[in-house]
């Protein structure tokens, strides 16, 4: 688990990376789903907290071609979210589901430790999505 390596005296700062995704979201899905043409979409609920996020990706040629995501969680859980739909954007099917929380948290220089449950909301959706997507082709 990739813990926040910002400020260890404080275990609620967030590094400028997880600031940035979370006030400047990336992929976000404004309004509702209908305005982008998706071909799977995955659901997925935090045990933890009961926050929900749904992903939406555009694939073609085995290849994720764009992707939009909404959710009712927390800061970290948008911040995460927008930082993984970055990393998957461009990337086949199996490197984007080969991406984990640690990935993610890596990639925005650490997390909270009580705030890494949050980043596999995300996580979990992409791969509700590519599951729900190989079944129906
Ligand atoms: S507290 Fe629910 S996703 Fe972060």
């Amino acid at each position: 688990m990739t813990e926040n390596s910002t400020d260890s005296a404080n275990p609620f700062a967030y590094s400028d990376l997880v600031k940035e995704h979370f006030l400047n979201p990336k992929n976000f899905l404004m309004g509702d789903e209908s305005k982008f043409a998706y071909d799977a979409k995955g659901i997925v609920g935090n045990p933890i907290c009961g926050d929900q996020m749904l992903m939406f990706l555009k694939i073609k040629d085995d290849k994720i071609e764009d992707v939009k995501w909404k959710t009712y969680g927390c800061a970290s859980a948008i911040a995460s979210t927008s930082a993984l739909s970055e990393l998957a954007k461009g990337k086949t099917l199996d490197d984007a589901l080969a991406i984990s929380a640690d990935d993610i948290a890596e990639y925005l220089g650490g997390l909270p430790k009580h705030k890494f449950h949050c980043s596999v909301l995300g996580h979990d959706a992409l791969r509700a999505a590519i599951q729900s997507y190989r079944k129906k082709s």
